[in-house]
C-alpha cells in the first residue's frame, strides 16, 4: 500500500499520510485536513477514529487477540500476578525481583485511609450504589494529598499513582462493609495486595479471615484481564480529562464515572441481573435470545457484543475456563453459570448473532467468579475499576509523556437554528 492517500474535495486535492503501526494496522493522518480544506471529519461514536498512537495494548478484534506491552494476555495470566502485570503496564517491562518487592512494599504501606475518609464513607446512605460512593471517594482522596495534584510534577504523579493503586481495595472493602453496617478492617502490612483486599472485605469482628489460595488466584486473574483495553470509553475519558492538565485523581474519577454505564463496565452487574431474571423466569434462554433480536423490545443480551471484537473475546475465554476450574474445586453448582452457558450456546448458533459477529465479552462470565468469592453484585463494577485503574494510569502517563500532546477538543457540524432575533 502507498504511504499516502489522496483526497479530492471541491477544488482541493490533498495527500493524507498513511500511519502504520507495529502490527501493520493503518490509519490516515488527517491532522492537516481542516487547515487545507476547511472541512472536518464526522464520526459519531468514534467508530473510525484513532485518537492517539499508543504502545501499551494491542488488540485485534477480528482475530480475538489481546496483548499488554507485546505479551499475550494468556501468557500474562499464566505467569504473572496483578502487581507484576500492573508494573508491566506502567513501566513497559516486567519488574525485576527488586522492583517488584519495592513496589509491593510501597503500595501496601499506602493502603490505609485517613480517618476522615472513613467518616466520609460512613456518611453515605447504606443503600447508595457502591460506584457512586467510589467516585466521590477517589476525588475526595485528593483533598488529603494536596501535595500530589500537580500533573506536571513527575514526583507528585508518581506518589498519586501509588496512592490510588494502594487505596482502591481499601475503599472498596470499606464501602462494602459500610453497606452491611460492619466495622472497617485495617490493611495488614504482612499480607499481599489481593490477600489484603479479601481480608478487608470478609474478615470477622476479630479481624480474622482464612485466605483461600483459589480465591486469590481467581481474583488476580480477573484483575489482570480487566487491566487495559486500549482506547475504550473510560480510558478515552481519562485521556480527555488528563489532556486539560486535570490532576490524576480527577482524571481517574472521570474514568470511573464512564465505566459505570451498563454499555461499558456496568455490564457485569447488568449481566448477572439478567441471568437472575432468566433463572427466576424458568430458565428459558431461547425466549431471551428472541427478545434481544426484537428491535422493538429494546432488550439486549448484557455481556454480549463488543465494538472491537468480532470474534470470541479472549478475556471471556480465559474467565470461562477459570469459572469451570473454580466451581469444580469449590464443588459449587452455580445455576447462573449454567444459564450463561446455555444462553451462549443458543445465541452463538442464532443467525442474528452470527451475522453481527456478537460473542460473549469480558463481562459475561466474570460475575460467576465474583459470586463464588462472595462479592455482591452491586460491587462488580467497582472490582472492574480496581482492575482497570493501572491501565487508566498508564494511558494518562503516556498522554503526558507525548511531545505532541494537545487538549482534546473535537469539533461538530452545527445543525441548530440560523441567526434569529428575540
Ligand atoms: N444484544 C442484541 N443485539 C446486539 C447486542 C446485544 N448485546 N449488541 C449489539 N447488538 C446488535 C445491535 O442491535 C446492532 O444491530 P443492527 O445492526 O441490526 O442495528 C448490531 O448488533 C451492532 O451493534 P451496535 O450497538 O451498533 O454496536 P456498538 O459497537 O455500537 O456497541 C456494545 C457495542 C455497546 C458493547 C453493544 O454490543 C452492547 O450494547 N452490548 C451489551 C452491553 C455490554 O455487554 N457491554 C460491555 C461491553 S465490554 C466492556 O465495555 C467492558
Amino acid at each position: 500500500m502507498s504511504d499516502v492517500a489522496k483526497l479530492s474535495v471541491g477544488e482541493h486535492e490533498i495527500e493524507l499520510p498513511v500511519v502504520v503501526g507495529t502490527e501493520n494496522e493503518q490509519g490516515l493522518d488527517i491532522s492537516k485536513l481542516r487547515r487545507l480544506t476547511g472541512m472536518i471529519t464526522l464520526d459519531e461514536g468514534f467508530v473510525n477514529t484513532g485518537s492517539t498512537q499508543s504502545a501499551i495494548t494491542f488488540l485485534d478484534g477480528e482475530q480475538g487477540i489481546l496483548r499488554y506491552r507485546g505479551y499475550a494476555i494468556e501468557d500474562i495470566c499464566k505467569n504473572c500476578d496483578f502487581i507484576d502485570a500492573t508494573l508491566l503496564l506502567l513501566n513497559g517491562e516486567l519488574p525485576t525481583d527488586e522492583q517488584r518487592a519495592d513496589f509491593r512494599q510501597a503500595v501496601i504501606a499506602d493502603m490505609h485511609l485517613p480517618q476522615e475518609m472513613e467518616d466520609l464513607i460512613r456518611a453515605f446512605p447504606r443503600e447508595a450504589h457502591p460506584m457512586a460512593m467510589l467516585v466521590s471517594c477517589v476525588n475526595a482522596l485528593s483533598t488529603h494529598h494536596q501535595d500530589q495534584v500537580d500533573p506536571l510534577d513527575s514526583e507528585q504523579v508518581h506518589r498519586s499513582r501509588q496512592r490510588l493503586i494502594a487505596t482502591l481495595p481499601t475503599l472498596t472493602a470499606c464501602i462494602h462493609r459500610h453497606r452491611l453496617d460492619l466495622p472497617f478492617v485495617a490493611p495488614n502490612p504482612e499480607l499481599g495486595y489481593v490477600e489484603n483486599f479479601l481480608t478487608m472485605m470478609f474478615a470477622d469482628e476479630q479481624g480474622q479471615y482464612e485466605i483461600d489460595a483459589d480465591f486469590v488466584a481467581a481474583l488476580n486473574l480477573l484483575l489482570i484481564v480487566h487491566l487495559d483495553h486500549e482506547q475504550n470509553c473510560s480510558t478515552s475519558t481519562v485521556r480527555v480529562v488528563g489532556s486539560a492538565n486535570s490532576n490524576l485523581y480527577a482524571s481517574i474519577t472521570a474514568g470511573i464515572c464512564a465505566l459505570w454505564g451498563p454499555l461499558h463496565g456496568g455490564a457485569n452487574e447488568a449481566c448477572v441481573n439478567m441471568l437472575s431474571t432468566i433463572a427466576a423466569d424458568g430458565g428459558d434462554v431461547a425466549k431471551y435470545v428472541e427478545m434481544a433480536k426484537d428491535k422493538e423490545n429494546g432488550f439486549r443480551l448484557m455481556g454480549f457484543g463488543h465494538r472491537v471484537y468480532k470474534n470470541y473475546d479472549p478475556r471471556a475465554r480465559i474467565i470461562k475456563s477459570a469459572c469451570d476450574v473454580l466451581l469444580e474445586k469449590l464443588d459449587l453448582d452455580d445455576p447462573l453459570f449454567e444459564i450463561a452457558q446455555a444462553l451462549e450456546k443458543v445465541a452463538l448458533e442464532d443467525e442474528y448473532f452470527v451475522a453481527r459477529k456478537l460473542y460473549p465479552n469480558v463481562d459475561f462470565y466474570s460475575g460467576v467468579i465474583y459470586r463464588a468469592i462472595g462479592i455482591p453484585v452491586e460491587l462488580f463494577t467497582v472490582l472492574f475499576a480496581m482492575g482497570r485503574l493501572p491501565g487508566w494510569i498508564a494511558h494518562w502517563q503516556e498522554l503526558h509523556a507525548s511531545p505532541t500532546k494537545r487538549i482534546c477538543r473535537p469539533r461538530q457540524i452545527y445543525t441548530g437554528s440560523e441567526l434569529r432575533e428575540i
